[in-house]
C-alpha cells in the first residue's frame, strides 16, 4: 500500500433550498494515491462536510451510480484514480461537478429519470416476439448473442449521455445509451420487430442519424460498451439490410459518401449535398422537388463556404481524383466481394491472423 497523499477536491456545490448559486468548494483529503475520487469525496462527507450529496453503492464499477465530471471529463468516481485525476488536474486541484446534460438535483447528483431513463424507455427496451411463446425457454445460438454482447455489458450510469455533444446541441437527441440499448434488441434473434425498430430510429429526427461521429461516448465508457459503434450498426441495418430511405437523409447522405469516395478517393463537398437530398443519386437531387427544395434551403451555408475560401469554384466543378484512387476502387471490390459481412464486436479480441493461428493449433493438436 502507497503512502498517504494530501489532494485538494474542487467540488462544485448546489442545494436548490438554499436559495443559492450553484458555486465552487475546496477540500483537503489524505489518502492513497490509488484509491478512488469517490473515497476522496467520502471521505469529505464523514470528516467536513456530511451534506455533501452523491449517489454511491458498489464502489466497484458495477452499480452505475456514481458518473460525475472530474477535471471536465465524464467518467465513475469509483473508477478514477486520484494519482490518475492529479495528472489532469488544474492548478493541483481535482475538479469534480455533476455529469452534463442533465438536471442537477443536489450537489453531485443529477436528475437520472428526466434524461437518461426517459430516452432508455423511448426504445422500448423490452424483446418484442410474436406467435406463441416455447413451452420452454426460448433457444437461441450462442454466436447470436455474441453480436449482443457488447451492448448488454452497459450499467446504466449515464457517463456517455454526460459527455455526448450531440445532447448538448439538441436535448432531444436519443443518445449513446439508448440506442447502445436499442441494438441490444435489434441484434437479438428473438425480437420479431426489428424493421419497425429501425424505421422508428432511422425516421425520427433525434435519432440514429443524429450522432455526430465524435468517438467522446466510447473514449468515456468504463464498459467498452462503445455506443457509437452500436448505433453504426443500427445505421448499417437500416440501409444496407433493410434499404430504409428514411426523411433525414441519412440513407442518401451514407450513399452518397461512400459512392464518392469509390469514384473520387476523396471526399466531393459540391457532390455531397445533392446526393444526400436525392437518396444517394445526384441527378435526383437536383430535379426532385423535394430534394431541390433542401438544397435551396442549403444554399446560404454553401455561400457561406464560397465566401470563406473553404470551397473554390474550380473545386466544386472539378473535384481531382485522389493519386492511386484504384487502390481505393480495389478495396471496394475485396470487401464487397465477400460474402458475408464481417461484423467487429469489440469484445471478442483478436483478428483473422489469430483465427488462422487457431486452426492451425487445432489442425496440429496443439491447445
Ligand atoms: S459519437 Fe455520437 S452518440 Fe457518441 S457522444 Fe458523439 S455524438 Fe454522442
Ligand atoms: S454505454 Fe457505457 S457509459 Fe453509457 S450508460 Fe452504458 S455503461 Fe455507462
Ligand atoms: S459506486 Fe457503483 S459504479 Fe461507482
Amino acid at each position: 500500500m502507497a503512502e498517504a497523499q494530501d489532494f485538494t477536491l474542487k467540488i462544485r456545490r448546489f442545494d436548490p433550498e438554499s436559495g443559492e448559486q450553484a458555486h465552487w468548494q475546496d477540500f483537503g483529503v489524505e489518502l492513497d494515491p490509488d484509491r478512488s475520487v469517490l473515497d476522496g469525496i467520502l471521505q469529505v462527507k464523514d470528516r467536513e462536510d456530511a451534506s455533501l450529496a452523491i449517489r454511491c453503492s458498489c464502489r466497484a464499477a458495477i452499480c452505475g451510480s456514481c458518473g460525475v465530471r472530474i477535471n471536465g471529463k465524464s467518467a465513475l468516481a469509483c473508477n478514477t484514480r486520484l494519482s490518475d485525476a492529479k495528472q489532469t488536474a488544474f492548478n493541483g486541484a481535482i475538479t469534480v461537478e455533476p455529469m452534463g446534460n442533465m438536471p442537477v438535483i443536489k450537489d453531485l447528483i443529477v436528475d437520472m429519470d428526466a434524461v437518461h431513463w426517459k430516452k432508455i424507455q423511448r426504445v422500448v427496451p423490452w424483446l418484442l416476439p410474436e406467435g406463441e411463446p416455447p413451452e420452454r425457454e426460448y433457444i437461441v445460438p450462442a454466436e447470436a448473442m455474441i453480436d449482443v454482447t457488447q451492448s448488454m455489458a452497459c450499467i446504466q450510469c449515464g457517463v456517455c449521455v454526460s459527455a455526448c455533444l450531440s445532447l448538448e446541441v439538441d436535448p432531444e437527441f436519443i443518445g449513446p445509451a439508448a440506442l447502445a440499448k436499442a441494438y441490444r434488441f435489434v441484434g437479438d434473434p428473438r425480437d420479431d420487430h426489428t424493421e419497425e425498430r429501425l424505421r422508428d430510429l432511422a425516421e425520427d429526427p433525434h435519432g440514429i442519424y443524429d450522432c455526430t461521429h465524435c468517438f467522446a461516448c466510447i473514449e468515456v465508457c468504463p464498459k467498452d460498451v462503445a455506443p457509437m459503434s452500436q448505433i453504426m450498426r443500427l445505421r448499417r441495418r437500416a440501409t444496407a439490410d433493410f434499404g430504409i430511405k428514411d426523411s433525414n437523409n441519412g440513407y442518401g447522405h451514407e450513399k452518397g459518401f461512400v459512392d464518392i469516395i469509390e469514384k473520387w478517393g476523396t471526399l466531393h463537398e459540391a457532390q455531397l449535398l445533392p446526393r444526400s437530398f436525392g437518396q444517394g443519386s445526384a441527378i435526383r437531387g437536383q430535379v426532385a422537388p423535394d430534394a431541390v427544395k433542401q438544397l435551396l434551403r442549403d444554399m446560404p451555408t454553401a455561400l457561406r463556404g464560397l465566401r470563406a475560401g473553404k470551397i473554390t469554384p474550380k473545386k466544386a466543378l472539378m473535384h481531382p481524383k485522389l493519386p492511386g484512387q484504384k487502390n481505393v476502387r480495389r478495396i471496394f471490390e475485396e470487401v464487397e466481394g465477400k460474402k458475408e459481412r464481417l461484423e467487429l464486436n469489440l469484445y471478442i479480441v483478436g483478428d483473422d491472423g489469430d483465427q488462422a493461428e487457431g486452426a492451425q493449433a487445432e489442425g496440429s493438436g496443439e491447445s
